[in-house]
């Protein structure tokens, strides 16, 4: 059997110097401190009670040992890394490196999809490589100011079956799958590709009262199935990691909503834009999806704050496009459409 490429080989192949040969470097000590966290995660209880509750993030949510660790693991791997300023979902906000001329920034979400520590299931860390800004200081906040659009590599390391990582520097996205031989990622799938088109969709329906109409009118056009006016049976999936959902969407397509809802502290959603919503829509981009917040791209949203949320929808183009037709003034425009004609299952 013909060696497959390594992650060094394929990051040689594409650039060696300069800005992008910088994010080389770094989607490298990314990987490394992956390799550890991979190990971590596989010890489960054997490493002692990763999902005890430890702190507080900054939103409230309960912080947990293993993302207490995880994020020292992160910062500890770009410790050799051409990185200025690290903003994480753990941290309170920007933290500088000491390497102030150096070229890049990074945000993270060292562990994604922590509730499900205990219950050995899928979970991940993302990354999103920014430029850094030549006019801001060390640790300003505003280098995580650029919009989607500016990132130079984004991508996730996923901890389920495999450890693998799915990267893009803007060249496709592709998966690296850490081989447990040798410990090296090697390149099992070149240039993603989204089918356009799917029958499956991802959403904690368990909010659904909580919902605006635009997003329960979508999600009873998907539970119609046949019967509906799309004429078109869907399946669920939830697994409660955005990693994992991603990861399922970007083999064989679907659809993740996590709209606002009316929750306190949920008008914009669960998701952070910066730590999930921009590397998510990155990698949906390059490999033919889509992501939106319902009214606009997520890639082209500037952010105002460092833990801001976004309500993110991503995945199979045609069908991002259909949730979006039931938005705000499409709403309205999709309800009245035929095409969208429906029968009620659980208006109220
Ligand atoms: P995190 O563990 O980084 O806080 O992210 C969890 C996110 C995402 O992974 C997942 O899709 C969603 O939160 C789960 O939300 P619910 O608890 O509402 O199911
Ligand atoms: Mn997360
Ligand atoms: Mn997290």
């Amino acid at each position: 059997m013909k060696a497959l490429m390594s992650l060094e080989d394929y990051l040689d192949g594409w650039a060696r110097t300069g800005e992008a040969g910088a994010v080389a470097k770094t989607v490298l000590s990314l990987a490394s401190a992956g390799r550890l966290i991979s190990g971590l995660a596989a010890q489960g209880p054997l490493a002692g009670s990763m999902s005890a509750v430890v702190g507080h993030s900054n939103d409230g949510d309960g912080q947990k040992e293993l993302d207490r660790i995880t994020n020292i693991q992160v910062i500890e791997g770009l410790k050799g890394a051409p990185v200025a300023c690290i903003a994480s979902e753990e941290l309170d906000g920007p933290m500088a490196t000491g390497k102030d001329d150096a070229p890049l920034c990074v945000a993270v979400d060292p562990l994604d999809g922590s509730s499900n520590i205990d219950a050995n299931v899928t979970i991940g860390t993302i990354f999103s490589i920014l430029p850094r800004l030549k006019d801001a200081p060390g640790a300003g906040e505003a280098h995580f100011f650029q919009p989607g659009t500016k990132q130079l590599a984004a991508g996730y390391i996923i901890y389920g079956p495999q450890t693998s990582m799915v990267l893009t520097v803007g060249e496709g996205a592709h998966i690296f799958t850490l081989d447990p031989a040798d410990r090296k990622y090697k390149l099992t799938s070149a240039n993603l590709q989204v089918p356009a088109e799917t029958r499956e969709f991802a959403i904690n329906a368990s909010n659904y009262r909580h919902w605006d109409a635009g997003i329960r009118r979508y999600i009873d056009s998907c539970l119609e199935g046949a019967q509906g006016g799309r004429a078109k049976n869907f399946n669920m999936r939830w697994v409660g990691s955005m990693v994992a959902e991603c990861h399922r969407i970007l083999m064989r397509g679907g659809i993740y909503l996590y709209p606002g809802d009316t929750r306190e502290g949920y008008a914009e959603g669960r998701l952070r834009l910066i730590y999930e919503g921009n590397p998510v829509a990155f990698l949906m981009d390059q490999a033919g999806g889509a992501a939106t917040t319902g009214q606009m791209r997520i890639l082209d949203v500037e952010p105002t704050s460092i833990h801001q949320r976004i309500p993110l929808i991503f995945g199979s183009a045609e069908e991002v496009a259909v949730a979006e037709s039931y938005q705000g003034n499409g709403a309205a425009s999709a309800e009245r459409s035929p095409l969208f004609a429906r029968r009620g299952l659980f208006r109220s």
